[in-house]
């Protein structure tokens, strides 16, 4: 199975950025604990803060891959481009967010993209990746 993790605008700061909201890891350890808990997946990542690159990978990707757990950041709750380019791919795609964006202000409680997603899964920390991935995994092969 191929996954690919795509995160927006501001994400290549985790680690540095809002700890209080964001946690002090950064992606990247992260991802290769990813990895390693899941040996038998494919998983790529791609960060861009750009909405143009983030639209040409799910087009790159998005007939091709098994997944795609996009964190679109701010994008999120802008971005009619990216929604139109997940209605466009083929490949399923899952929403996640490191917080839980309803507990926050209410410019974050709305979702361009979520209505084109398989799921949304918001408010877990990283560990929403985690949850992304195992979302994939057929029932009884884990
Ligand atoms: C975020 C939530 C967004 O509202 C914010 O703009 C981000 C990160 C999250 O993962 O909690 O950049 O997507």
């Amino acid at each position: 199975m191929k996954l690919q993790i795509i995160n927006g605008p501001n994400l290549n700061l985790l680690g540095k950025r809002e700890k209080s909201i964001y946690g002090d890891l950064s992606f990247e350890p992260f991802f290769d604990s990813l990895r390693d808990q899941f040996p038998q997946i494919q998983l790529e990542y791609f960060q861009n803060n750009s909405e143009g690159a983030i639209i040409d990978k799910i087009h790159e990707i998005g007939y091709e891959y098994d997944g795609i757990i996009i964190n679109a950041g701010a994008y999120t709750h802008t971005s009619l481009a990216i929604a139109d380019a997940i209605a466009a791919v083929t490949t399923p795609v899952v929403e996640v967010h490191i917080s839980n964006v309803h507990a926050r202000e209410a410019y974050r409680h709305h979702s361009f993209l979520a209505k084109n997603c398989v799921g949304v899964i918001a408010g877990f920390g990283l560990n929403s990746y985690k949850l992304a991935i195992e979302s994939f995994i057929p029932e009884g092969t884990q």
